[in-house]
């Protein structure tokens, strides 16, 4: 019988010191998240500093968690896996030094993770069927790609953002309505109550590359309907702006998506990363995967924005493929998806 693999994975490439053990890669023993979320509030958005000093506090204590929610000990995991990049090099820098002395200490082998290959393979943990190939859209905070995942850790970039990425267009459009950060969770939820045509927002398109995405242009239009409201007096309906601008964004990665699946004649659709748990983002992707025969995957929102799960399971896929690390193993903020 083949032996149980167990990876303990640590995750730190922004404001979320994170640990989990995942079995066999698919099976999710724990998964602690500490989140910092509250403190760069205070500052209206993450501040690196910050954050590393934060993860080096909590770092050990999150993985004792991990363990101990798992029941198991670090003698029995078979690898460690952690976040080298992208992200804040400070921040990942913690975690890869956490990660090299534990595996080092404890014999194990050491399994450098590519966050956004994470967030594609949060969709593996709750959906035991799903394998690749399958068309991916991946939208967080730093990034919005779309990509076919053609095998584990494999990926075909279809598109990606020239400008801000869909996270942060939702960040940037909260703090100027004052809803304050993280933008996205504020943004969805102002827009319940509001008319997603009630400000008519344009789709940013790039000339000559169908599947690249663009919203800075859609956030200047934001700010300055904004500024002449206030100019002329006129009031914000902050309901009708976040549900429209909402509307904007969510065309835009839908359309897309559904595009590309239906060109490359792929029939499984995923999403991940942060703002994969917007409500608006996986109506509207039902409707339109249903609508082309398509069958569309997404994490829980707990899977969706950082974690460690994720990074467990990517791990896996990585260890089954012998791709083990060196001792050199370093944070790289600018990893490129594909890289390694
Ligand atoms: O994946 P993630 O946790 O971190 C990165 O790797 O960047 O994504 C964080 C991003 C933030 O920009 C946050 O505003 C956005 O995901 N986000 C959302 C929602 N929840 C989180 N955006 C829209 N709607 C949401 N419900
Ligand atoms: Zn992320």
């Amino acid at each position: 019988m083949k032996e149980d693999t167990y990876i303990l994975a640590i995750e730190s490439s922004c404001d979320e010191t994170a640990a989990a053990v995942v079995k066999n890669g698919r099976t999710v023993l724990s998964n602690v998240i500490s989140s910092q979320i509250a403190l760069h509030t205070l500052y209206g958005g993450v501040v690196p500093e910050i954050a590393s000093r934060k993860h080096i506090e909590k770092i050990n204590q999150v993985i004792e968690e991990a363990l101990l929610e798992a029941g198991m000990t670090l003698e029995e995991m078979t690898a460690i896996a952690v976040t080298y990049g992208p992200g804040l090099v400070g921040a990942l820098l913690v975690g890869v030094a956490e990660a090299k002395a534990i595996a080092y200490a404890a014999g194990k082998p050491l399994i450098g993770v590519h966050h956004i290959e994470g967030h594609v393979s949060a969709n593996f943990i709750e959906h035991p069927d799903l394998e690749p190939p399958f068309v991916c859209l991946i939208v967080s905070g730093g990034h919005t790609h779309l990509v076919i995942v053609k095998d584990y850790g494999e990926f075909e970039i279809l598109g990606r953002t020239r400008d801000d990425a869909a996270g942060e267009a939702f960040d940037k459009v909260a703090r100027a309505v004052g809803l304050g950060y993280p933008g996205g969770p504020k943004i969805d939820k102002a827009a319940r109550e509001g008319n997603p045509d009630a400000i008519d927002f344009p789709r940013g398109k790039i000339e000559g590359s169908p599947y690249d995405f663009s919203f800075s242009g859609l956030k200047s239009c934001v700010l300055n309907y904004i500024n002449h409201a206030k100019m002329t007096g006129e009031e914000i309906r902050v309901p009708d702006l976040a549900a429209s601008f909402q509307h904007s964004v969510v065309d835009s990665l839908v359309s897309r998506t559904i595009a590309a699946a239906r060109e490359y004649g792929y029939r499984k659709v995923a999403i991940a990363g942060g703002v994969a748990s917007n409500s608006a983002l996986r109506a509207g992707m039902k409707a339109a995967c249903r609508k082309a025969g398509l069958t569309l995957y997404y994490p829980s929102p707990i899977f969706c924005t950082d974690n460690a799960a994720m990074i467990g399971v990517a791990g896996y896929y990585e260890y089954m493929k012998g791709n083990v690390s060196g001792w050199d193993l370093n944070a790289v903020p600018n990893l490129k998806l594909g890289e390694r």
